[in-house]
């Protein structure tokens, strides 16, 4: 056997979202690409920021000398400032660039936080649903990943959280805007959170810490002010991106922040630092570093995902699907009307709507629907949802 028997036993349960993907492709190619509605994979829709385009222009004509070389592991100095500057204004908390390292997106970065942080065996804790990918990234670092139940509306449940944490856990990683629910998380149970890693640190002996994953954090409808991690817990470390608040999936920019108040922070920011070089990232984009120093505060027009998310979200429950209405990110995650979410997804094929089965995410019963896509795809594909609903209402 050429590969390993660790990746041969993960390739077999592939991921969900690849596989519908694909199943997508094959679709397209006997339907024509206009005539299959996608809401498989979570790929912004939105164009970057015109300023974005411009600033590339710019720097393409005007090339400033040694901008191709390695740099330190951690990334040009004048783009950790800018982000320091915005992190430090938003949270009150002193933080200079010293506490940044630019990565390769927020793939990049949770792999680099868990090499720095974990031992062969170390737990890190995960509401679930979640992001498959949580799971390779902990085990690549040698980490076990220990799932909690979340509430029936996809809020955290505190009670679960305190039952899983035990003299094994290192951190808890957590991301609000939630994919797949499109769940934030709200103040009241982060300082709940923030006050039981504090004395659960203090019962075991050892620092827990926080890990959020906010590569949505731009991503927040309904006027919603996302409670910023650093408040509630002093040893958390942010991990994200400009995948999606800036539509830059494709050119694999991101950061990790670590609190000032973070437990041997230093140390902590020099053992990311060479995670991100053996891991073999060596450092983050040269070209995108510099483009996004100056967008910290902008993003693309959110709006546009907020009507969309209103137009599924309104039309799907009219339809009599039950829905926790996301107040972020681009996913909708409904009940599915069967049991069996996998037949309810290959049903929805069958009207050519691509969705992912909510096993893909740990939670059987429900689908995901990502609607990063042109609102005319979701117009077109809403008379198909509307019939699956209706046969089974009928079938009830
Ligand atoms: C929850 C979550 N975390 C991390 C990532 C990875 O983002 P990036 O493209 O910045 O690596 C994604 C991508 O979809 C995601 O949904």
């Amino acid at each position: 056997m050429a590969i390993s028997r660790r990746v041969k036993n993960t390739l077999k349960g592939a991921s969900w979202v690849r596989r519908m993907f694909e199943v997508g492709d094959e679709l397209k190619q006997v339907y024509g690409e206009e005539n299959v509605y996608d809401f498989s994979i979570g790929n912004p829709d939105l164009e970057p920021p015109a300023s974005l385009k411009k600033a590339l222009r710019e720097l393409a004509e005007n090339p400033i000398a040694g901008m191709h070389r390695y740099m330190p592991n951690n990334g040009y100095s004048e783009t950790r400032r800018a982000i320091a500057e915005y992190i430090k204004e938003e949270s009150g908390l002193p933080f200079t660039e010293n506490h940044l390292v630019m990565t390769v997106g927020a793939a990049g970065g949770l792999n680099v936080v868990f090499k720095a942080l974990l031992d062969e065996g170390d737990e890190v804790i995960v509401p679930s649903p979640y992001f498959m990918e949580f799971k390779f990234y902990i085990d690549n670092n040698g980490g076990e990943i220990r799932l909690v139940e979340t509430n029936d509306d996809f809020s955290l449940n505190l009670a679960e959280i305190e039952k899983a944490i035990g003299a094994k856990t290192k951190a808890i990683l957590i991301n609000s805007p939630n994919n797949p629910t499109g769940v934030v998380y709200s103040h009241d149970s982060l300082e709940k959170l923030g006050a039981l890693l504090e004395r659960k640190s203090r019962e075991f002996g050892r620092t827990i810490y926080l890990v959020s994953d906010e590569a949505y954090r731009r991503i927040v409808y309904d006027r919603v002010k996302l409670p910023i991690f650093f408040q509630y817990h002093p040893h958390t470390i942010r991990v994200t991106s400009h995948s999606k608040d800036l539509s830059l999936p494709g050119e694999r920019i991101g950061y990790v922040a670590v609190s000032p108040l973070c437990e041997d922070a230093d140390e902590l920011v020099s053992a990311l630092v060479f995670a991100n070089r053996i891991l073999g990232f060596v450092n983050a984009p040269a070209l995108m570093q510099r483009l996004v120093a100056p967008l910290q505060r902008n993003s693309v027009h959110v709006q546009e995902y907020e009507e969309k998310r209103d137009l599924f979200y309104n039309a799907l429950v009219s339809f009599g699907y039950h829905i926790v209405k996301p107040q972020g990110a681009f996913y909708l995650f409904p009940k599915a009307l069967i049991d069996d979410d996998l037949a309810f997804v290959q049903e929805l094929q069958s009207k050519r709507i691509l969705t992912v089965p909510g096993r893909g995410f740990g939670k059987p019963g429900y689908f995901r629907i990502a609607y990063a896509v042109e609102r005319k795809k979701i117009e077109a594909a809403l008379p198909g949802f509307k019939e699956i609903a209706d046969k089974y209402r009928s079938q009830r």
